[in-house]
């Protein structure tokens, strides 16, 4: 049988990218997998995903987050696995971070939303059911610069993903003896679309950082999504697994 057979799962931020990765392990291993994005293009990613669903939503509008938060405690969706992976870093046009002081309160608030606020609401909404059912796994993909200070990276973006990352210390020490697990994966480069914002000149200075000697791929970052999803990972609670090429190591 396969590890997730039974198990229903939802991965946001899933039209490409990692989420796309995720939403493609978790179903190949046998879970039921609702992808969700704000990008319509989720409905073709979801063609490519066996027996998934896609829901469009974006999560920056706070009425679609309690709307999908209602819908699950209502149980029009019930969902063993909580992938939080949607995530953004803006960027200037010329790919290089905005400086501290030039993030408006506008530029400021959209991201601590989508980063932070709209996972730990969705994540609200799950645990009752999987408290009930006694099994849950919850992973939020964080950042290595959540982990360390990373060059290029925006304090909106490092300061909602350390944000994430605490918020699922807690979600494990209050939920554990449940039989829910909560971790965080901690991505350096990982070669999609957000990451290749940056610039050319990020990019290669980043590159040499990194032991492995180049940047990472979707499913390697998924592989690790699978495991802490898995039966397997049913002790491993509260911690932050990096798959970085070794670019950070604790
Ligand atoms: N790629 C990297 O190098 C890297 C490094 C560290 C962390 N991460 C994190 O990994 C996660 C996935 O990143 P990625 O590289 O695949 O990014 P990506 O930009 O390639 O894909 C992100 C997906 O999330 C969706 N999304 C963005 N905002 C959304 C919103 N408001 N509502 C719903 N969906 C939304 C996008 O439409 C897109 O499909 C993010 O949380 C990111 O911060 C990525």
């Amino acid at each position: 049988m396969s590890k997730l057979e039974g198990k229903t799962a939802l991965v946001t931020g899933a039209a490409r990218g990692i989420g796309f990765a995720i939403a493609s392990r978790l179903a190949a291993a046998g879970a039921e997998v609702t992808m969700l994005d704000r990008d319509d293009a989720v409905k073709e990613a979801s063609g490519k995903v066996p027996g998934s669903k896609a829901i469009t939503a974006d999560l920056a509008d706070i009425a679609a987050v309690t709307g999908l938060a209602a819908d699950i405690r209502s149980g029009k969706y019930s969902f063993d696995i909580l992938v939080n992976n949607a995530g953004v870093h803006p960027k200037k046009p010329n790919g290089e971070s905005y400086p501290f002081e030039e993030i408006d309160l506008d530029h400021w608030n959209r991201v601590l939303m989508i980063n932070l606020t709209a996972p730990v609401l969705i994540a609200q909404a799950v645990l009752p059911a999987m408290k009930a059912k006694g099994w849950g796994r919850v992973i939020n993909i964080v950042s290595r610069a959540a982990r360390t200070f990373v060059p290029s990276t925006g304090v909106q973006y490092g300061a909602t993903k350390a944000g994430l990352l605490g918020a699922t210390r807690v979600m494990a020490a209050e939920y554990s003896a449940f039989g829910i697990t909560a971790n965080s994966v901690a991505p350096g480069r990982i070669d999609t679309p957000l990451s290749n914002q940056s610039n050319e000149s990020v990019l290669a200075e980043s590159k040499k950082k990194i032991p492995a000697g180049r940047f990472g791929q979707p499913d390697e970052l998924a592989a690790a999504v699978e495991f802490l999803a898995s039966p397997d990972a049913s002790y491993v609670t509260g911690t932050t697994v990096d798959v970085n090429g070794g670019a950070f190591m604790t």
